[in-house]
């Protein structure tokens, strides 16, 4: 009888779960299980076991990092912070869509960000801080209008940054300290309107400071050393005695203040 059940049980896992040139393939999963599983099997190295609970044995919303909406069971927020993960981020991730935060920061990802997060539309936060990632922004980003924060800091991202910006109005942390971007810094980041922090620090990054950034109104924070900016830094109409305003500014750049 009971061995049996357990049969039964094997052939039914065994229906669902099918395994296709090791990729996991599972039809009558809900969509969010299978893009997690799909993500699990991108990663190549796990030190401390953490996916370990992505198992059959706990529903899915109750795997490690991963949490869930209370009435219905779609995940919203992945966060695998300092799990010591290495491997690439799965394009499934695309198929997360009541997904709002994802948070890899100190890992070891590499590989692209994949195009399919842009289809994310509820999106808040990424933070894929101290990983490997290469490539570029995916442009299509531009769709996560909902996205407030955008952390690339210390990655191998290269190639220009997209104009993403005109759609990207909450956008409140734009960071991309420490990476390979090249290209300039385009006149429409000014139609960012809710930034308040702007790290681009430390990117061989050329040509002029827009005097778009005159526009940014709630920044407070400008990480602009180690590039190879030139010119005039555009008047400002900030407050600068503010005391949260930080600069991190004229080391080895080019660049002259000019208040008034
Ligand atoms: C499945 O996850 C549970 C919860 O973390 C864990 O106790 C169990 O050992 C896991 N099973 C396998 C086969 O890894
Ligand atoms: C992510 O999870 C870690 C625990 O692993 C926790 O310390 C951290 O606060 C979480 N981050 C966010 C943004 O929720
Ligand atoms: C999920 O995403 C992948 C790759 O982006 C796609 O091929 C697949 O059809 C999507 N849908 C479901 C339901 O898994
Ligand atoms: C972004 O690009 C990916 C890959 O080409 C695609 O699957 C996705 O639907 C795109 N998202 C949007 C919003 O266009
Ligand atoms: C997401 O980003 C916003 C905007 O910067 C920030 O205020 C918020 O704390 C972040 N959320 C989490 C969960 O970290
Ligand atoms: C930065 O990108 C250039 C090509 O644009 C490449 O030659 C160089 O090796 C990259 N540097 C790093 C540190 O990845
Ligand atoms: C974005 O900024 C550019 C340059 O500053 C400007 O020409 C354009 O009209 C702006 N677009 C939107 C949608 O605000
Ligand atoms: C600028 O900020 C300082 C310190 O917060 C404040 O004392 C001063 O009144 C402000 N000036 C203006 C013009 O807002």
């Amino acid at each position: 009888m009971c061995s049996s059940f357990s049969l039964k049980t094997v052939l039914l896992n065994l229906a669902i779960l099918v395994q296709i040139n090791g990729v996991v393939s599972a039809s009558n999963l809900p969509t969010d299980q299978v893009a997690l599983l799909k993500i699990k099997s991108k990663i190549t190295d796990d030190p401390h076991g953490v996916l370990g609970s992505w198992n059959d044995s706990l529903p899915f919303c109750k795997w490690l990092g991963v949490t869930c909406g209370r009435r219905h069971q779609r995940v919203t927020s992945l966060n695998l912070t300092g799990k010591g993960l290495a491997g690439s981020l799965s394009p499934f991730i695309g198929n997360l869509s009541f997904l709002r935060y994802i948070f890899l920061d100190e890992n070891q990802f590499h590989g692209s960000i994949p195009p399919e997060i842009g289809r994310l539309s509820r999106l808040q936060n990424i933070s894929l801080i101290s990983n490997f990632f290469t490539g570029e922004i995916p442009a299509n980003l531009s769709s996560c209008s909902k996205l407030r924060e955008l952390s690339l800091y210390r990655n191998k991202l290269s190639g220009k940054i997209p104009n993403i910006f005109s759609s990207l109005q909450m956008l409140k942390i734009f960071d991309l300290r420490r990476n390979n971007f090249t290209g300039r810094i385009l006149p429409s980041i000014g139609n960012l309107t809710s930034l308040e922090i702007l790290y681009l620090s430390r990117n061989p990054l050329g040509g002029s400071i827009p005097d778009s950034l005159n526009r940014l109104k709630e920044l407070r924070e400008l990480g602009l050393a180690h590039n190879g900016l030139t010119g005039v830094f555009p008047m400002f109409s900030y407050n600068l005695s503010m005391s949260e305003f930080t600069w991190e500014l004229l080391i080895q750049t080019e660049v002259h203040i000019a208040f008034s």
